[in-house]
C-alpha cells in the first residue's frame, strides 16, 4: 500500500517544532506499506486542498492521512479542506474513531475530522498528537487493506448476499 503523510500545522511549518505525529504514524503504518510520501502544510485551507489533491490524483496513494487541525482552534480548517476535496464522505471511520477514543479522553469529542473517498484514494483525518494519532490510526489499521481492495475496483471479498 501506498500512503500520503500530511502534518498540518502553522508552528511545524514555520520549524518551531518537529512534526512527531507525521512519525507515529508512519511507524503505524510500517508493516502494510510499501512507499510513503509526506507533506507539511500550515493550517490554510487551500494548501491542506491542494496536499490532498496531489497525493491523492498525481501520486496515487491509497491511503492518506493527515494529523492535526480537526479541532475547534480559530485557524482549524483540515475537515473543511477534505470536504471540499472529497467525492464521498465515509462517516463510519472518524465515527469508529471518536466512539473508541471516548472511551480513552471526552476531549475526543472535540475532533471535527472526517474521511473520504477522492478517485481511488481514502482520505482520513486524524488529530494533532502523537498519543491521539497511535490511538485512532489503531481502530482503522485493520479495515485498511479491504477498503483499499474493494476501491481498486476488486469486489470479491466483499461479502453480502449478492449472487447467493
Ligand atoms: N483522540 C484521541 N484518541 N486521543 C486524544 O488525546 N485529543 C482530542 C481529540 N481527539 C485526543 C483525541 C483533543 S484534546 C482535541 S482538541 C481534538 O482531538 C482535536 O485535535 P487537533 O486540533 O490537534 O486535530
Amino acid at each position: 500500500m501506498k500512503f500520503g503523510i500530511i502534518c498540518i500545522s502553522d508552528r511545524c511549518y514555520r520549524g518551531e517544532c518537529e512534526d512527531k505525529s507525521g512519525v507515529s504514524i508512519a511507524e503505524c503504518v510500517k508493516e502494510i506499506c510499501n512507499e510513503s510520501v509526506y507533506r507539511l502544510v500550515p493550517d490554510v485551507q487551500i494548501k491542506i486542498a491542494k496536499a490532498l489533491c496531489e497525493l491523492a490524483d498525481d501520486e496515487k496513494c491509497d491511503v492518506v492521512f493527515t494529523t492535526g487541525g480537526t479541532g475547534f482552534a480559530p485557524r482549524d480548517v483540515t475537515p473543511e479542506a477534505t470536504r471540499a476535496v472529497i467525492e464521498k464522505e465515509v462517516p463510519g471511520i472518524s465515527e469508529a474513531i471518536r466512539a473508541k477514543s471516548l472511551e480513552i479522553t471526552e476531549r475526543a469529542m472535540l475532533s471535527r475530522a472526517v474521511s473520504g473517498i477522492r478517485g481511488k484514494t481514502l482520505i482520513i483525518n486524524l488529530p494533532g498528537s502523537p498519543k491521539a494519532v497511535r490511538e485512532s490510526i489503531e481502530v482503522v489499521l485493520p479495515v485498511l487493506p479491504h477498503a483499499v481492495e474493494t476501491l481498486s475496483g476488486n469486489t470479491q471479498n466483499c461479502g453480502g448476499n449478492y449472487g447467493k
